[in-house]
């Protein structure tokens, strides 16, 4: 071997050491979710092949397809998400990450990734986690308790279907939770972008979960980021469940929700007040 050769080995060999140690010592945090252990070097792979072209090499969300996407992917540095079990303005457990990377965004682009192992996804999260410093800074906030769903009741949709109109969600989703509330056009997201309500006929399905006790946490947590407000310092648990129980009435399912109120409205609409600026309640 000539000499010159050799010390470009060196001195490439003293390049990997010197960004490995650089790369480990920023991505000390790693990431637990689904019984397994993350590593964002792993997880960096996994993200410059399909991740990257929305959120960006950056990870601020400005990849190469970004412009032709609405709502704009996910700026990770500044390490704000929506689907959290935590409450508002705290920082998601990676279970949270992982979920959200698994069940991917209805309604948006944001796709879901069940065909990557569940290794992959937490490997990912651990990712993501590197692109913010908060991450470093600050803990995961601590999870809401959903504490067992009450009996299914008209006493309990009526009394969510007060709150849907005392807590004026109608404003933004509309009175017959449509999307299309009186404030619905003027909303903007924490990037100036902006934002429609969620319309609840479009299916089955929210972006943060699917469930019951998905939808308790949606309200309760609030969606950070975007106008949706968390609503915890406002209503007991036992309210927000009779919003739940409301809201299921909104969407069109075979719900047992949407059975028992449209069997009882069947002979009791007249004793409404419709939702909006001066109504809502029997
Ligand atoms: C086709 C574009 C696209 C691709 C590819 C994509 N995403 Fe997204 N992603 C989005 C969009 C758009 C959103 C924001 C949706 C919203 O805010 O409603 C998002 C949001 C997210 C969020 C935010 C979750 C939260 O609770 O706020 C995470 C985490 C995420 N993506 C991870 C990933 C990972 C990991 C990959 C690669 C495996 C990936 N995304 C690939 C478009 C994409
Ligand atoms: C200031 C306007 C505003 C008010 C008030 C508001 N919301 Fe929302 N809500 C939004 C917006 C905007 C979104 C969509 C956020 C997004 O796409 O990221 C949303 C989304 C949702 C979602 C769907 C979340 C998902 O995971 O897909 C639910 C459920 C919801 N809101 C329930 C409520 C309830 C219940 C109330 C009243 C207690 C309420 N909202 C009050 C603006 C509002």
């Amino acid at each position: 071997m000539r000499p010159t050769t050799r010390r470009m080995a060196f001195v490439s060999a003293l390049g990997v050491l010197l960004y490995a140690t650089q790369a480990t010592s920023g991505w000390a945090q790693g990431s637990q979710a689904n019984g397994l252990t993350g590593h964002a070097l792993a997880g960096q792979r996994l993200y410059r092949r399909y991740c990257v072209g929305c959120h960006g090499p950056d990870g601020d969300g400005n990849g190469e397809n970004a412009p032709w996407i609405d709502p704009k992917p996910r700026d990770f540095t500044l390490a704000v998400f929506k689907c959290r079990s935590t409450p508002t303005g705290t920082l998601p457990t990676d279970e949270d990450l992982f979920n959200a990377i698994t069940r991917g965004f209805v309604t948006t682009n944001m796709p879901q990734w069940r065909p990557l192992t569940a290794q992959n996804r937490v490997d990912l999260v651990a990712y993501i986690k590197t692109f913010s410093t908060k991450w470093k800074t600050s803990r995961a906030g601590t999870p809401i308790t959903v504490p067992s769903e009450p009996a299914l009741t008209v006493q309990s949709i009526l009394h969510g279907r007060e709150l849907f109109q005392k807590m004026e969600c109608w404003k933004c989703h509309g009175t017959a939770g449509h999307g299309d509330g009186p404030s619905a056009n003027t909303l903007t997201d924490n990037k100036d972008n902006p934002i429609r309500p969620y319309n609840f006929e479009t299916g089955s399905r929210f972006m943060c979960g699917v469930t019951n006790q998905d939808l308790y946490r949606i309200f309760m947590t609030g969606l950070d980021g975007s106008p949706m407000p968390s609503f915890a310092d406002q209503l007991h648990a036992a309210e927000a469940w009779d919003l739940v129980h409301f809201l299921r009435t909104l969407q069109p399912l075979d719900t047992p929700e949407g059975a028992l109120w449209r069997s009882w409205v069947g002979s009791h609409a007249s004793e409404l007040k419709p939702i909006g600026p001066s109504g809502g309640s029997q």
